[in-house]
C-alpha cells in the first residue's frame, strides 16, 4: 500500500511517500520569510504553502521513484493549525484524492506525532506517550492505536514554548529549541538552580510559565553583575525542563506501573532530554522509543504513517471533513 502524506499545519510544507510503513521520501520545507517578524505570519505561511504544495508532492514522488497513479491514498492534517495554511493542505489532497479516485484520510496532528513513533520502530501496547511539542505538552494512555486517554496536560505554556520564550529571554534566535540545545552543550546544567513547577490537584500536570519567568529574573540579576556565561544559564535552563517532563512522566510511570514509554514532538530531538532519559530507561527497565530524529518535528512522514495504521483498520474516505484549528484532546 503506498500513501501520500501532506502536512501544511502551521510553516513547514511536507509531504511523504511511504510504501508499507516504510518511508520512500519525506521533503520538508521550513518556511523562513517569518524570522524578521519573530514568529509565524498566519497570512504569510499559507501563501507561501500554496506556491509550495505541488512542486513538494512531485519531489516527493520522484524521489521516492513511484508515479502519482501509484497512490493508494491520501493522508492529510485537518487540525490543530493555522487555518488559512490547514486549508491549502486540506483542499489539495481532497482534489488528488477525487482525481485519483483514492481514499483520502484526515489526520489530527498530534496523532500525526504519536504515530511517529511507529517509523522503523515497533511500539507495544499499552504505551505511556510523552508529547512534547511547540502546541502541546501532554501524557496520554495508549492501550492500542485506536484506544487512548490523556492523562496529563500543561496548564500553561507547552515545553516547545517554554524553550522559544527562554531563547527570546536569552536574545537567542527561533526556534528557541535548538538554540539552547546549541548554547547548552559548553554550559553547566546545575549551575543555576530553577525550581520545579508543580501543579495544584494535579501531580501529573505541567507547567512552565513560572520557569520562564524565573529566569527572566535570574537574567536580570546576571546582567547587573556582568559576569556569567550564557551557556550556563541556558544550559540550566533545558535541564529544568528536561528535569520537569521526566519527573512527571516517571509519577504516571509509578501510578500506572506501563514500561512501554514513547516520547515524540518536536522537543523529543533535543540530544540533552534524550541521555537524561537513558536514566529513567535503566532505572524502570523501560521499553523506550524516542522517533528517529528527523521524524521528531514537523513532517508529513508521521502524516502518512498514521494513515496507514487507520487504513489497517478500515479503509474509509471522508471528502466532508472540514478543517479544524482548534482540536481538543482531554
Ligand atoms: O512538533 P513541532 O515541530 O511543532 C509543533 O507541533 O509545535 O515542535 C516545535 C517545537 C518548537 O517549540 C521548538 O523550539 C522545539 O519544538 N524544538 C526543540 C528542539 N527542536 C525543536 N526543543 C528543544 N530541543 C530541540 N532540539
Ligand atoms: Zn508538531
Amino acid at each position: 500500500m503506498i500513501l501520500l502524506g501532506i502536512e501544511t499545519s502551521c510553516d513547514e510544507t511536507s509531504c511523504s511517500i511511504i510504501r508499507n510503513g516504510v518511508v520512500l521520501s519525506n521533503i520538508v520545507k521550513t518556511q523562513d520569510i517569518h524570522q524578521s517578524f519573530g514568529g509565524v505570519v498566519p497570512d504569510l505561511a499559507s501563501k507561501d504553502h500554496e506556491k509550495k504544495i505541488l512542486p513538494i508532492v512531485h519531489e516527493s514522488i520522484n524521489k521516492a521513484n513511484i508515479k502519482l497513479t501509484d497512490l493508494d491514498g491520501i493522508a492529510v492534517t485537518y487540525g490543530a493549525g493555522l487555518l488559512g495554511s490547514l486549508i491549502v493542505g486540506l483542499n489539495f489532497a481532497k482534489g488528488l484524492s477525487v482525481a485519483l479516485n483514492i481514499p483520502l484520510i484526515p489526520i489530527s496532528h498530534l496523532e500525526g506525532h504519536l504515530s511517529s513513533g511507529f517509523i522503523n520502530k515497533t511500539p507495544r501496547f499499552p504505551s505511556i506517550s510523552l508529547i512534547v511539542s511547540g502546541g502541546h505538552t501532554q501524557i496520554w494512555l495508549i492501550e492500542d492505536i485506536d484506544r487512548f486517554k490523556v492523562l496529563s496536560n500543561t496548564v500553561d505554556d507547552a515545553a516547545g514554548e517554554a524553550f522559544d520564550k527562554g531563547a527570546r529571554i536569552l536574545g537567542l534566535g527561533y526556534p528557541g529549541g535548538p538554540e539552547i540545545e546549541k548554547l547548552a552543550r559548553t554550559g553547566n546544567p546545575l549551575k543555576y538552580n530553577f525550581p520545579l513547577p508543580e501543579v495544584k490537584n494535579n501531580k501529573f500536570n505541567f507547567s512552565f510559565s513560572g520557569l520562564k519567568t524565573a529566569l527572566l529574573y535570574k537574567k536580570q540579576k546576571l546582567d547587573n553583575l556582568d559576569n556569567y556565561s550564557i551557556n550556563d544559564l541556558a544550559a540550566s535552563y533545558q535541564h529544568a525542563i528536561v528535569h520537569s517532563l521526566l519527573n512527571k512522566l516517571e509519577r504516571v510511570l509509578r501510578d500506572y506501573k506501563i514500561y512501554n514509554v514513547m516520547i515524540v514532538g518536536g522537543v523529543s530531538a533535543n540530544l540533552y532530554f534524550r541521555e537524561i532519559a537513558q536514566d529513567l530507561q535503566k532505572k524502570y527497565n523501560l521499553n523506550l522509543i524516542f522517533p528517529d530524529l528527523e521524524y521528531c518535528t514537523d513532517n508529513a512522514a508521521m502524516i502518512a504513517m498514521a494513515g496507514y495504521l487507520k487504513l489497517l483498520k478500515e479503509n474509509k474516505t471522508d471528502l466532508s471533513i472540514e478543517p479544524n484549528p482548534n482540536i481538543v484532546y482531554q
